[in-house]
């Protein structure tokens, strides 16, 4: 079934049944007609941030320093343009405007994180720093007050500089008590106006050799968390805790070979299911436990580099989620190729991946315009957890700031990628509650410093007031969100 003879001229009922068919053969690489139609009622909008990338105020009023801060602190700055979170959006002092900015745009909710190392500055429960529960206390009651739910990740990557120190960091199961307490002090503190928690914002960045036992300490301290709201908190403050997982789709690169189709399939495995199958089934995708034990016993270990989950962590695990959050960008063109490479996660895939040459860049490199991917992807989610609740915990667009208001990129993006939400909903019923957009304004890009902007508010960083001025971008989101979707002009 090929899909490059469609026209736009086709009714309706045809391109839906296309639509089908080529979900089935899995060849949509390119866009069907536009879809003017709203979400369900309730649906809900809103935006979507990380501590160290607005809050500043990095050793201020007793926060503790975070990995983050240690590693833009180096002599040689690892970051693009030398730039670092020390203010950033200067968020710490600057919430009020922040929630002003959200009220202007008409959300329902704001997803934010708190800085660990803020609460709690050695990441140890035996130092709570009082002044920092302050903060997100006023933040969170200003957004209430303002009708704004607040959703908070409770892990956006700063871990307490302590742990790493001290324990050498997620590596070390140690963690996985500490990051217990951690959530016990947020639902303690918080969970009385917090009723949306997200555990850990999961995306593995670089190819790093030994991933598998960070990974592996995140999981259980995950299932911890999760289990202590459900057995201390759920009953009385009546929340819900997921966990976010960031992924791109993978599009077998020649659809007509069923070796690309596999090689996508395993490489949607390789990076949602690794934190997905212990959540929702319990253990870790079978293609990894296999490709990766042989891998490790073929380069002479005495154990497989992904570690096992005995019983009691498979049962913890299993079901440890009241909804998915789900953070997508972009596509990749998968298709099979030979481990290779240091022994890790990328070269145990056995894939290769490319991006095709025809794709929008942005800003960012790793970043293509690839709208269908995400119908694709939001189908597969479906498919393989069997239709959970999901929300769209990020999803964006970075240009290079060089023009603060005009990011038509970013509107035809938004507009793009929400119409194939849309589709994914209302035409092959994907179980989405809500949309979050990648970002409120312009902030701390992580190795890619303030070169890579994603806000729909535009940001100087060179002025001490940090003063923001609205891209054209926020008045085509602004839209969407009133209209709850789209409507024919
Ligand atoms: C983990 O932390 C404990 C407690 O400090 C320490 O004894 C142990 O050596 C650490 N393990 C690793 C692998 O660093
Ligand atoms: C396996 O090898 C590692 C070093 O690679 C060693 O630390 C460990 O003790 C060995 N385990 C067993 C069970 O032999
Ligand atoms: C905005 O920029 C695009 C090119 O990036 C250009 O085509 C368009 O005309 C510009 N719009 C305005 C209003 O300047």
């Amino acid at each position: 079934m090929k899909t490059s003879t469609m026209t736009s001229t086709r009714v309706l009922t045809f391109s839906l049944i296309v639509s089908l068919l080529t979900f089935c053969h899995g060849d949509l690489q390119q866009e069907d007609e536009f879809l003017y139609d709203t979400f369900p009622e309730g649906f809900r909008w809103g935006f979507a941030t990380a501590a160290y990338q607005i809050e500043g105020a990095w050793n201020i009023d007793g926060k503790g320093e975070s990995i983050w801060d240690r590693f833009t602190h180096r002599l040689v700055s690892p970051i693009i343009d030398g730039s670092n979170g020390d203010i950033a959006c200067d968020s710490y002092h600057k919430y009020p405007r922040d929630v002003e900015l959200l009220k202007s745009m008409g959300v329902q909710f704001y997803r934010f994180s708190i800085s660990w190392s803020r609460v709690l500055p050695r990441g140890t429960n035996d130092l709570v720093n009082e002044v920092g529960i302050s903060y997100y206390n006023n933040l969170i009651n200003l957004l209430i007050s303002n009708n704004i739910i607040p959703m908070v990740t409770m892990y956006h990557w700063d871990l307490p500089q302590n742990l790493q120190s001290q324990f050498g960091g997620w590596p070390n199961e140690t963690l996985i008590e500490h990051f217990e307490n951690y959530a016990r002090l947020l639902y303690e503190r918080f969970g009385d106006r917090v009723k949306h928690w997200m555990t850990f914002n999961v995306r593995i960045l670089g190819e790093a050799t030994e991933p598998y036992k960070c990974a592996h300490t995140i999981l259980k301290s995950h299932a911890k968390a999760y289990r202590l709201y459900e057995r201390e908190f759920k009953e009385w403050q009546n929340g819900e805790v997921g966990i976010v997982i960031d992924s791109e789709f993978m599009q077998p690169d020649n659809p007509d070979d069923p070796t690309h189709v596999e090689a996508a399939e395993r490489a949607l495995r390789f990076k949602h299911g690794w934190f997905a199958f212990p959540v929702f089934f319990g253990d870790y995708p079978s293609v990894m436990r296999e490709l990766v034990d042989a891998r490790s016993e073929a380069e002479g270990r005495n154990a497989s580099r992904l570690p096992t989950l005995d019983e009691e962590w498979q049962t913890m695990l299993r079901g440890s989620f009241d909804f998915l959050g789900v953070n997508h960008y972009t596509t990749e063109l998968v298709r099979p190729a030979a481990a290779q490479g240091l022994p890790g996660w990328s070269g145990d895939q056995q894939v290769s991946k490319r991006k095709d040459p025809s794709w929008e860049g942005s800003a960012s490199a790793w970043l293509k315009k690839v709208p269908w991917g995400f119908r694709k992807y939001l189908n597969w989610l479906k498919n393989t957890y069997d239709n959970p609740v999901m929300y769209i915990t990020e999803n964006g667009w970075s240009d290079d700031g060089r023009d603060p208001t005009n990011d038509t990129s970013r509107s035809l993006f938004y507009r793009d990628y929400i119409n194939n939400v849309l589709k994914a909903v209302k035409l092959d019923g994907v179980n989405i509650k809500g949309y979050t957009a990648w970002s409120l304004m312009d902030n701390f890009e992580w190795a890619n410093g303030f070169t890579d902007r994603f806000g729909v508010h535009w940001v100087d960083f060179t002025d001490p007031e940090r003063q923001v001025i609205p891209k054209d971008s926020s008045v085509v989101l602004k839209k969407i969100f009133e209209d709850n979707g789209f409507v024919e002009e």
